[in-house]
């Protein structure tokens, strides 16, 4: 048949309590076509429809959890959203996101390790004396829920009485 499959996003139609990311239901007139005549699910032309939930970022210091698409670039996020992403060298001048100027530390305190994409080369260079749930927001790409502390260089007094509170609450909503 040779023509794609066709896939809808629809962020935000689903979000449930459990981890999926992605709940995959195969065309009816798909399911109809594989069961008469056998063809193969995936040579069809709409095999898949894909909906994808939004992932949450739970900013600790700021005590906010903040929704966006999965494959959104965190530093944007946190810019977008007002979230102060960078102590006061970062403020003076960062490099916008180019992975040079080491100031958008985040570091992560929950969520699955493949919430965030993977450490780009970047990362591994620059943050290789740091703690290794240190991160690079301008080089990360969310994938799902997490749970993150900015500037953790500076973390506030009461870090880990933030961090169990996060942790105790349901990231899915
Ligand atoms: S903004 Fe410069 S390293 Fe991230």
């Amino acid at each position: 048949m040779g023509r794609a499959a066709t896939t809808v996003d629809i962020p935000g139609i689903f979000k449930t309590g459990f981890e999926a990311q992605k709940i995959q239901l195969k065309c009816s007139i798909c399911q109809l076509f594989s069961h008469v005549w056998g063809i193969e699910q995936s040579k069809l032309f709409c095999r898949v429809v894909t909906f994808e939930t939004m992932p949450t970022i739970r900013f600790v210091r700021e005590g906010r959890d903040v929704q966006c698409k999965p494959g959104e670039n965190l530093r944007q996020i946190a810019l977008k959203e007002g979230i102060q992403l960078y102590g006061l060298k970062g403020t003076l001048g960062n490099c916008g996101g180019c992975g040079q100027c080491i100031t958008c530390f985040v570091s992560v305190e929950g969520g699955n390790e493949r919430a965030l994409s993977p450490m780009t080369e970047v990362e591994k260079l620059k943050l290789k004396n740091r703690p290794s749930n240190w991160r690079l927001a301008c080089q990360c790409v969310v994938q799902s829920s997490l749970i993150v502390l900015t500037k953790p260089q500076s973390p506030p007094a009461n870090t880990k009485e933030l961090i169990k509170d996060a942790l105790s609450k349901d990231l899915s909503r």
